[in-house]
């Protein structure tokens, strides 16, 4: 027998303007460095390479951020306040989450997501093993644009506490990442907490490998956005024109992923434009910015943070901040 699940509360805050995004991806293309977004990675194939990419030897983070959480979910758990309103941002099958409600015991789960379909299975299948916990979904893009005053003052007694794990943050560049941060301060109001992943500097052997494995499973999802951006623009990139590199930026602290054109070449843009590329030319697809603790304490500060606590593994190659508004 079936039994058909509650659907949970969803919102919507999400306008796509398809022209819009059309006219940005365009313009990237066209910089002198050509630049794709590295939200393009993430169709249904690319969300499957990333998981890949997450299981692989040379990709530490995501396993030294588990360790990291498992290590000290107690003490960060009494850190946290109680009966919150746990706020999951980028949450996808909200794995990560999930450990955690066992120990914070949140009044309110809110799953944040750019895709709709995919938060709402998630959330039906979190909320059937955790019928104690309200589970909100909100539709958007909250690197856009965060504002969930209206639905946190429903529970004015329970404070939020923003979950962001997995070094995401790194994938912004600097101004749009403390863009982010002064959002979710905002957001927070006095009461909240930041809990947040970042990947920490360390020597560039072992974060270039990190990004350019063995396997070739990083190449592949790196190569795979040029599909995606065929499907978007009708474009005709050719990814045998095309290798991926990723290299260690020490001055600006960040891993970047390009694919680099073998030979020369015309590539038409949808019908419109196109663009040449010169052999050796490249194609800037994602920044990884990696953080010293003082730093990344920093930006916190800078966003409008005071109080914060670290965690970090043995090797200190990954920390979690728990971050407090400033009065
Ligand atoms: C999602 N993000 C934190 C990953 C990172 O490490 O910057 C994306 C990634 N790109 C290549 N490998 C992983």
């Amino acid at each position: 027998m079936n039994i058909a699940l509650p659907l949970p509360r969803i919102e919507n805050t999400l306008h796509p303007n398809a022209s819009l995004e059309i006219a940005s991806l365009l313009d990237g293309l066209l910089q002198p460095i050509a630049r794709i977004d590295s939200k393009y990675f993430y169709d249904d194939i690319g969300c499957e390479l990333f998981n890949r990419i997450c299981e692989l030897d040379e990709y530490y983070p995501t396993r030294t951020e588990a360790g990291i959480f498992s290590l000290y979910a107690q003490e960060i758990t009494q850190a946290l306040p109680s009966g919150a309103q746990w706020v999951d941002l980028g949450c996808g099958d909200c794995s990560k989450s999930r450990q955690w409600l066992r120990h914070v015991a949140p009044e309110r789960l809110i799953g944040v997501d750019i895709a709709g379909d995919f938060l709402q299975s998630s959330l039906i299948e979190l909320a059937a093993r955790n019928p104690e916990v309200e589970c909100i979904g909100v539709v958007s893009d909250f690197t856009r644009d965060l504002d969930l005053s209206a639905l946190l003052s429903e529970c004015p007694d329970a404070p939020p506490v923003f979950f962001y794990p997995g070094s995401s943050i790194g994938n912004f560049a600097r101004p749009d990442a403390l863009r982010l941060l002064r959002n979710i301060r905002r957001n927070c109001g006095q009461h909240g907490r930041l809990l947040i992943g970042i990947d920490l500097v360390k020597p560039i052997e072992i974060l270039e490998a990190a990004y350019d494995d063995a396997a070739g499973v990083t190449a592949e999802f790196n190569l795979h956005v040029l599909d995606v951006v065929n499907d978007q623009l009708g474009s005709n990139f050719n990814r045998d024109n095309f290798r991926h590199r990723a290299r260690y930026d020490g001055v600006q602290n960040r891993i970047e992923m390009q694919l680099v054109a073998q030979r020369e070449h015309r590539v038409d843009l949808g019908g419109q434009t196109s663009r040449y590329f010169n052999t050796g030319e490249h194609v800037l697809t994602e920044y990884s910015h990696k953080y010293t603790p003082d730093g990344f304490g920093d930006m916190l500060k800078e966003a409008g943070f005071g109080r914060c606590q670290l965690w970090t593994d043995p090797d200190q190659w990954f920390g979690v901040f728990l971050a407090e508004p400033s009065p």
